[in-house]
């Protein structure tokens, strides 16, 4: 059928028409919000790279993961920021680190809100990367040990759920076989299964005081170029035991997003990360984009490219504009 018969335009031409042949839909339901707890009290510093996100402690997060709850939304992912960082991130799998008190925390004053946890090594070493340094680069198979310790602390400690975000080799196995060897086999594992080295990462990094003092991440995230090598990764993540496999940065990597989707007929997740928020926010408080648009324009993308979870912090400004029947 060619024009003059079809006319595309017939459908599009009212918003009735428009909601009943709309071929993808957001909710409430597919958002995590992370958030970032720092060791102390009465602290709520704004991250001066990303308006409206903060670093707090823990009153402060159950107060805004109260909120959170209350918009609807299923669940935080939480990052810590300990009180001190040594070469082997010690705070990361102690049962009184920043993270395990945290959970502690909202498990106790917050119902209804699913936790996951962070599970990586550069929020609390000295040296800033994923893992233990050895011969100036992160040795893969000691630091699986003190990931799985980590998860296993995690868990001990309350979290719902746990998100590996390292891209050490084998790092699923591990920590499935230490939740499962201590009575855990029911805690799921989200795996940051296909990360690149990217530079959108800035600004968290900022936000969670873990920027590399040498080098980069480029001998454990992936290289931006490469497409063949996400399948790789999520085959064995989720060959190891992933329960849920997620993509990261989002935006320009939304043709893996499709891969996977098309590949996998696991949960999918997609982080929109932090340099993809500062952009938008940045853009929009100098009045050259609308916010609302765009940011919802955002999320439904990551939705059609086939993602079932958006990890974003925009997580309560969509959950307002959803609120009050905006898509
Ligand atoms: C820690 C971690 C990072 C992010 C999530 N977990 C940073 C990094 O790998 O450097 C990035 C999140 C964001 O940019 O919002 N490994
Ligand atoms: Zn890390």
């Amino acid at each position: 059928m060619f024009f003059p018969q079809f006319r595309a335009r017939r459908i599009r031409g009212s918003e009735t028409f428009r909601r009943m042949v709309r071929e993808t839909s957001l909710s409430v339901n597919d958002l995590v919000y992370p958030m970032f707890s720092a060791f102390g009290s009465g602290i709520r510093k704004e991250v001066s790279s990303m308006p409206g996100i903060f670093q707090q402690s823990i009153e402060h997060i159950v107060a805004e993961a109260k909120e959170v709850r209350d918009m609807g939304i299923p669940a935080v992912l939480l990052f810590g920021i300990p009180e001190t960082k040594d070469a082997v991130g010690s705070d990361a799998y102690s049962d009184n680190g920043i993270i395990q008190e945290t959970i502690r925390a909202l498990k106790n004053e917050v119902q209804g809100l699913a936790v996951i946890t962070d599970v990586c090594m550069c929020e609390y070493t000295d040296h800033g990367h994923c893992g233990i340094i050895k011969d100036g680069d992160v040795d893969n198979d000691s630091t699986l040990e003190l990931l799985a310790r980590e998860a296993l602390s995690h868990a001990k400690a309350g979290a719902d759920m746990v998100a590996p975000s390292d891209m050490m080799d084998g790092r699923v196995a591990a920590i499935r076989e230490m939740l499962d060897e201590n009575g855990y086999d029911s805690i799921p594992i989200m795996s940051y299964a296909v990360k690149y080295a990217s530079g959108y990462y800035g600004p968290f990094r900022e936000a969670a005081e873990s920027t590399p003092q040498f080098g980069d991440r480029r001998s454990y995230q992936m290289d931006p170029a490469n497409r063949l090598e996400a399948l790789r990764e999520a085959a064995s993540d989720i060959e190891e035991g992933a329960d849920i496999i997620m993509v990261k940065p989002g935006l320009p990597y939304l043709d893996i997003v499709r891969d996977l989707r098309n590949e996998y007929n696991m949960p999918l997740a997609v982080y929109n990360v932090s340099g993809e928020y500062s952009m938008i926010k940045g853009a929009a408080q100098r009045g050259w984009i609308d916010e609302e648009r765009v940011v919802l324009e955002t999320m439904t993308s990551f939705k059609r490219a086939g993602a079932d979870i958006i990890i974003t912090y925009h997580a309560k400004d969509v959950a307002g504009w959803l609120g009050r029947g905006k898509i």
